[in-house]
């Protein structure tokens, strides 16, 4: 397994993987280029992640997907795992925002984020249909903490 950082004309090649993540191209533009990119490899692509800096202490994490075939091997714990150590040290706490989903909430929880605050219908407010993740509708961001 090897986990990678890519540089920023390399970044778009991930795009598909990204998707998975967030539907629209347009809100991941602006957070991938000002973000910084990992991909993970276990024999081929299997996961990416994007983090970004917020303050002098508060990086971001924007973006985390993982190829449904690959899903539950733990691959997105992993790339978590990677991206702690990296930022340890930089930044005193990861943030992550993400729709009230719990089998997403429980994703983070397992791997040590806390809920921290909630955006009240900031994906009904930002995008321009509904969105759902399978059947449950996308209206509150929830964001979750983790100190590095
Ligand atoms: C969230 C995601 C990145 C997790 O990646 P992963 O490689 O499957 O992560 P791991 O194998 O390390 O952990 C899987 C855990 O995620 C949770 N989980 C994720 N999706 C789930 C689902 N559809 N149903 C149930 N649990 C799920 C479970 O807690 C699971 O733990 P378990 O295997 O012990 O049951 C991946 O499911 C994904 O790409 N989802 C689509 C994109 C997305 O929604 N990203 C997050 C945006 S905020």
């Amino acid at each position: 397994m090897k986990i990678t950082k890519i540089s920023d004309c390399e970044k778009i090649n991930f795009m598909e993987l990204l998707l998975l993540a967030d539907e629209d191209v347009k809100m991941i533009e602006k957070y991938l280029y000002r973000g910084e990119l990992f991909a993970l490899y276990d024999d081929g692509l299997k996961s990416v992640c994007v983090v970004s800096r917020e303050s002098d202490d508060v990086c971001e994490l924007k973006n985390i997907a993982t190829y449904d075939k690959w899903n539950g091997k733990g691959y997105g714990s992993k790339l978590l795992e990677h991206i702690f150590s990296h930022y340890r040290g930089k930044y005193a706490a990861m943030l992550v925002g993400t729709g009230d989903i719990p089998w997403i909430l429980q994703f983070y929880q397992k791997n040590g984020f806390k809920i921290s605050h909630r955006i009240p219908n900031f994906f009904t407010d930002n995008y321009e249909h509904p969105m759902f993740d399978n059947d449950i509708q996308l209206v509150d961001m929830v964001y979750l903490c983790k100190c590095l």
